[in-house]
């Protein structure tokens, strides 16, 4: 039976040695306590890291974690040395990808060792999959500290379900382009069949970057590399719903709450819970708190900031200034604004259990969630789970993955202090109806999307994937269907062979007029021709003159201007009946407005179309500048009797009667062909297609297909074939 193996840098547990003992407990950290809520099942083996550092432990220390982790834990951890933690941990993973990935550039180090280092220790981990994995298991790997494994494990497995989730965010482009190793990590991530997100954001900066560094298109969150299809999608990850909505009535948590309630003395709570990590915007908050305080005396000894921040990442400088940075505020605020009776802010530098934390959840009027970036964050979701039948407010910033399932906290900008404090004035003075209004409403999705749903949906779309992939796979233009498509070119007697130019017989290049036909093509397209029982049309949208220019010399047939205009072999050019020009006096003016407003665009006039050209403008705008000209086209075209076609990177409008099906039915209709073989590579060939008798070969290059009988990957491909037909 099939495994699920997650991989994951942290283990849900971490091992610690205390007087020489080995310890074993929960980690902390989003990702672990995610993860640790799919339970031990027999099914799921995990593989991470246990928290120490190999090389300073024995012999008897390591064999009591390993197999400890695998008897209780079902885990198996990867031996890192205190150098693989240095470099790989400390140093790549949190000096560069975590600051850059949160919009701290300035905090990154761009250092080729700590690359080598990630690249090195990835391998690591491949070598544990390797020895754990079998062909049938299903792969899921996690976070940004093993985005390059999942080209590694497809190198050697090329078969296997691998999925890939994010726990932090996707920057956008222009923060991912600074990484020096930027193609490698997409491509490492590219590997997988499924790569996941919290927040369509991340999911669209991913696809953004993947357009422009790979120059690879996404077709409805498919991206095709390296002849392989990933699917990109988004399953912002939920909690452990249940253990979180029923704590308040876990006899553990409610010890734990009577005993810090005691402590509090009627207080209104605050509460704040993160990592000790400069994204979480710890010192903005402690000030907002202090303005508020400032601002309003009367919350003087009534309210109290409990403020927990678990260690974190503590040999990395920037985490070690944020911690004196920390201790410092809390300290000027204590002593600025507290009286005998009363600290304002309770500072706890360490971590809780899950009774302790559910107890603080439990007794918080208040949650403050600042971060300036955070993938998802889970407390804000405990917390309110914790709520379910309560008040309770939670305040959140705008930029944590989770704002977006959550709109009814009070969302907040974690840079304006002002805001901040004006938020806590109003949860403070919020009306409990509201709040359990509030909270109820956010609980309804809470416990539909919570961590098993989460996963569901996550394999389920992993499984998805390779059904697509296979279908795309049966429809590929191999195998019997290659023999019988031969087979039959050689029994036939006439055979009509109708092929597009750009993007079919010769890749699409960035300037038209670099697209000329090669010897090579010359020599193939001579050979199809001179057999007396092929009539070959070759069937383009450019221009007359240029299509004579490149093939009035061979023995071809030939469709130009998507069809305004067709030459049968040894015949002269003639022109579709029915065509008129005048429109294009109107619509020229709105091609030119939209070249000038899309630097990098270009308007191409024919003598029956008008083209607007965008290959080489800048990707985004021109997607956003090609929806509103589209519109426009479609409006004002309506009455004139035109067509808007859209093509790879083009924008066309033509005379309705202008088109390559219309044209190639003349061919079709003129004799009773035994072979039929068109192949083409945008919408416009696909209306070829589709009025094709069924036993013709329409062949679709690009995976992107509808009506095509099979696909081809590339030009070369459709070459190899013809080469193979003709000989
Ligand atoms: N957590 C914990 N004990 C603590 C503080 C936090 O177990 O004292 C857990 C908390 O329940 C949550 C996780 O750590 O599940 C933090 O995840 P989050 O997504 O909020 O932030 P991350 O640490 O992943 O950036
Ligand atoms: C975030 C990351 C996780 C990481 C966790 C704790 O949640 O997304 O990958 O495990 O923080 O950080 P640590 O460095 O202690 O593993």
């Amino acid at each position: 039976m099939a495994n699920l193996i997650l991989v994951s840098n942290r283990l849900s547990v971490s091992v610690e040695k205390r007087k020489s003992k080995l310890e074993f407990k929960p980690s902390m950290g989003g990702l672990a306590t995610g993860l640790s809520s799919l339970g031990q099942k027999d099914r799921i083996l995990r593989i991470g890291w246990s928290g120490l550092a190999v090389d300073e432990l024995g012999r008897e220390d390591r064999r009591e974690i390993e197999t400890t982790l695998k008897r209780e834990y079902h885990s198996i951890p990867v031996e890192l040395t205190r150098e693989d933690l240095e470099s790989f941990y400390y140093g790549f993973c949190n000096n560069v990808i975590w600051p850059l990935f949160h919009y701290f550039p300035s905090y990154t180090t761009y250092d080729n060792s700590l690359w080598e280092s990630y690249r090195r220790v990835n391998s690591i981990y491949l070598e544990k999959v390797l020895e754990a994995a079998g062909p049938e298991d299903m792969i899921w790997i996690h976070d940004y500290q093993l985005m390059l494994l999942p080209a590694l494990i497809r190198e050697k497995f090329p078969d296997a379900q691998i999925g890939f989730f994010l726990h932090i965010p996707f920057p956008s482009f222009e923060v991912f382009r600074l990484l020096p190793w930027r193609t490698e990590i997409l491509t490492g991530l590219l590997g997988a069949d499924l790569i996941g997100f919290h927040a369509y954001d991340y999911a669209r900066h991913f696809i953004s970057s993947v357009r422009r560094l790979l120059g690879v298109e996404n077709n409805m969150g498919y991206v095709r590399h390296e002849q392989r299809l990933s699917r990109v999608d988004v399953f912002p990850m939920g909690i452990d719903y249940k253990k979180y909505s029923g704590a308040l009535s876990n006899s553990g948590v409610q010890r734990e709450m009577n005993s810090a309630a005691r402590e509090l003395q009627g207080l209104k709570v605050i509460l704040s819970v993160d990592r000790l990590d400069y994204t979480k915007g710890i010192p903005e908050r402690l000030k907002a708190y202090e303005l508020l305080l400032e601002n309003s005396p009367e919350y003087r000894e009534k309210v109290v900031l409990l403020l927990i921040a678990v260690p974190s990442r503590t040999r990395v400088r920037r985490y070690r200034a944020l911690k004196r940075e920390i201790d410092e505020l809390i300290s000027t605020i204590n002593g600025k604004l507290g009286t005998i009776g009363w600290v304002p802010i309770h500072y706890f530098y360490r971590g809780f259990s899950f009774e302790r934390l559910s107890a603080f959840y439990g007794l918080a009027d208040v949650l403050l969630v600042t971060p300036l970036r955070d993938g998802m964050n889970l407390v804000a979701k405990e917390f309110v789970a914790t709520h379910r039948d309560t008040g309770g407010v939670l305040i959140l910033s705008e930029t944590a993955g989770s704002a977006r399932e959550m709109g009814e906290a009070l969302l907040i900008n974690p840079n304006n202090r002002e805001e901040i404090a004006s938020a806590l004035k109003t949860a403070l003075e919020m009306d409990e109806k509201e709040q359990i209004e509030r909270n109820a409403i956010m609980n309804e999705r809470l416990s539909r999307y919570d961590i098993v749903a989460w996963t569901k949906d996550f394999l389920n779309k992993l499984i998805q994937v390779r059904e697509v992939q296979e279908g795309y796979q049966v429809k590929k233009l191999a195998g019997d269907l290659k023999s019988e498509l031969v087979a039959a070119y050689r029994q036939a007697e006439r055979r009509l062979i109708i092929l597009d130019y750009d993007g079919t017989l010769v890749p699409i290049r960035a300037r038209p007029q670099d697209a000329a036909p090669d010897p090579e093509l010359v020599d193939l397209l001579k050979r199809l021709a001179a057999d007396p029982r092929n009539d070959v049309v070759v069937a383009s949208g450019r221009r007359r003159g240029m299509m004579s220019g490149w093939f009035g010399n061979m023995d071809l047939s030939l469709i130009a201007c998507h069809g305004a205009w067709f030459k049968p072999k040894g015949q002269k050019w003639q022109l579709i009946e029915g065509l008129n020009n005048e429109w294009k006096e109107q619509l020229l003016p709105i091609f030119e407005l939209f070249k000038d407003r899309t630097p990098g665009s270009t308007v191409e006039e024919k003598e029956y179309a008008l083209a607007w050209h965008f290959r080489n403008a800048e990707p985004e705008l021109a997607a956003l500048r090609a929806g509103e000209f589209k519109d426009i086209l479609f409006s004002v075209t309506g009455d004139l009797n035109l067509d808007v076609l859209e093509g790879k990177k083009v924008l066309e409008v033509k005379h309705v009667n202008v088109s390559k099906a219309n044209a190639a039915s003349l061919w079709l209709s003129r004799e009773n062909w035994q072979f039929i073989l068109a192949a083409g590579d945008d919408s416009n060939d696909e209306a070829l297609f589709a009025q094709l008798p069924d036993t013709a070969y329409s062949i679709k290059i690009g995976i992107d297909i509808f009506e095509a009988r099979a696909y081809l990957e590339s030009s070369t491909q459709l070459r190899q074939l013809l080469d193979e037909i003709v000989k």
